[in-house]
């Protein structure tokens, strides 16, 4: 009995020990909503535009966790060439990434709807049979590394697009995705995915 109380004890020892290593690596949203301060002055107002070249900053509600420390990692990195989240991602460590991330992702998921294939859409429903394996059929994608687009504005899809395809963003596997596509192409894939139900503006919260 004592001997498997003692061997109880470990397996709950242990277990313990994996519970808090993966609590550190997941990230503390507490955190990150204060260091989100900032983020939150473009990225928490409903239809705020960027400057130049004009369109709206993306939704960042109902984003992948894991994808929100890539898209962070590759500012920083500059294989996405964007100055003002260069600047505001360069002083941020591996782990005020993740506590940020946890935080956008503490507003909860990404809203599941109907597919919609009416109007605007109805064009880019042919042309994104290629995307659905890493995206989704709606724009809501089964991996966690890979971005949910579904209800991302309409010009922000179309100024990220065509970053993979001319060159502002490397991505190696979305650079070879979106080569051939010709700017009506990318039109009717944005007008897609921003129908769909999915992401949402991130908010001040309390
Ligand atoms: C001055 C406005 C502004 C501020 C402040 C700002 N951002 Fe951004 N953010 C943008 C714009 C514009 C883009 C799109 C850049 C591009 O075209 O690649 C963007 C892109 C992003 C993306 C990529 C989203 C995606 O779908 O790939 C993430 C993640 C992000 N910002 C997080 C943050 C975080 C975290 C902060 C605070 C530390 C922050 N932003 C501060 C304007 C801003
Ligand atoms: C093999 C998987 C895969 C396929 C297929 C794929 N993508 Fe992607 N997509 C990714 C990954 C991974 C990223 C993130 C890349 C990065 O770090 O910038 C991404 C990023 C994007 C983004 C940027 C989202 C944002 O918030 O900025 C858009 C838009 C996009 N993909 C559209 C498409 C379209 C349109 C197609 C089809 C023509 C497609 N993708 C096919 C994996 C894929």
């Amino acid at each position: 009995m004592q001997r498997f109380t003692r061997v109880l004890a470990l397996i709950l020892a242990v277990s313990f020990a994996v519970a808090s290593a993966s609590a550190q690596a997941a990230g503390d949203a507490e955190r990150g909503k204060v260091l989100a301060d900032t983020c939150l002055g473009c990225h928490g107002i409903p239809g705020y535009r960027n400057a130049y070249p004009n369109y709206r900053v993306p939704k960042l509600g109902g984003q992948h966790e894991d994808y929100l420390v890539l898209a962070l990692q590759g500012y920083q990195a500059d294989t996405r060439t964007h100055p003002t989240m260069s600047a505001q991602s360069d002083s941020l460590s591996a782990q005020d990434m993740r506590d940020i991330a946890a935080y956008f992702a503490s507003q909860g998921e990404a809203e599941a709807g109907d597919l919609v294939t009416k109007g605007d859409a109805a064009r880019g429903k042919e042309k994104v049979a290629v995307c659905t394996a890493c995206h989704g059929e709606a724009g809501r994608s089964p991996a966690p590394n890979w971005p949910n687009l579904a209800g991302q504005h309409k010009d922000y899809l179309v100024h990220s697009i065509k970053q993979y395809r001319d060159g502002g963003r490397k991505d190696p596997v979305m650079m070879g995705q979106v080569v051939n596509l010709s700017d009506q192409d990318i039109k009717d894939i944005a007008a897609f995915y921003s129908k769909q139900s999915g992401l949402f503006t991130a908010q001040y919260s309390n």
